[in-house]
């Protein structure tokens, strides 16, 4: 491959176009985020990046907690309805038809509609420039029974998860290899 060289810019992808909720009762919001990962193992740590000026950084700076709910497909046109309206003015729950779920160790809710919420509570913010970094412990996680098979084993590939790349979003597709897959010895016939 032949590179052209750009100065630095966010261009990791693809990225989750994941739908956070945030706020309690009345006060929930869903905020789409890109800026989010997985950080550490163990204990199971990851991070939203918020801008200061977004309605849902008061909720979560005020609570110290959010939940990562999944994007699915389905849910994509939604997704990015509640990255574009502030909840400062619209019901996002109402506008888009979604539901809110109770969470088991948080206060802020699930979104229902998601296949798998993430609950986290807030260990540190850094503020990084535009964005502010939540750094989070992920406390509990919600899946929806049909990822699971009759072992209990998740079968993540039937959420039919969302990505987003550079402004576009697709929807995951072919399975082309599973973890250790290049060094696993091949089943004699
Ligand atoms: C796909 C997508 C990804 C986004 N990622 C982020 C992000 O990582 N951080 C952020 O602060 N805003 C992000 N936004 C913008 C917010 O979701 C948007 O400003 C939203 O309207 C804020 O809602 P609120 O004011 O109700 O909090 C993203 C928007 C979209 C559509």
């Amino acid at each position: 491959m032949s590179k052209v060289t750009w100065k630095g810019g966010a261009l990791v992808a693809p990225v989750p176009p994941a739908m956070v909720t945030c706020g309690e009762g009345e006060q929930a919001n869903i905020i789409t985020i890109a800026w989010t990962g997985i950080i550490n193992t163990h204990p199971p740590k990851t991070y939203i990046s918020v801008r200061p000026s977004r309605h849902s950084y008061g909720l979560i700076k005020e609570s110290g907690e959010f939940v990562i709910n999944l994007t699915s497909a389905k849910l994509v046109r939604s997704a990015d309805f509640c990255g574009i309206h502030t909840g400062r003015k619209v019901n996002k729950f109402e506008t888009c038809g979604l539901h809110t779920e109770p969470a088991s160790e948080v206060k802020c809710p699930l979104l229902a509609e998601s296949p798998m919420s993430l609950e986290c509570r807030v260990t540190d913010v850094i503020e990084l420039g535009s964005h502010h970094m939540f750094l989070a412990d992920i406390v509990a996680v919600d899946v929806d029974e049909s990822l699971l098979d009759s072992e209990g084993k998740l079968h993540l590939d039937r959420g039919g998860l969302a990505a987003f790349a550079h402004g576009e979003y697709f929807e995951l597709g072919k399975k082309i290899g599973t973890f250790g897959f290049s060094v696993r010895k091949k089943k004699k016939k």
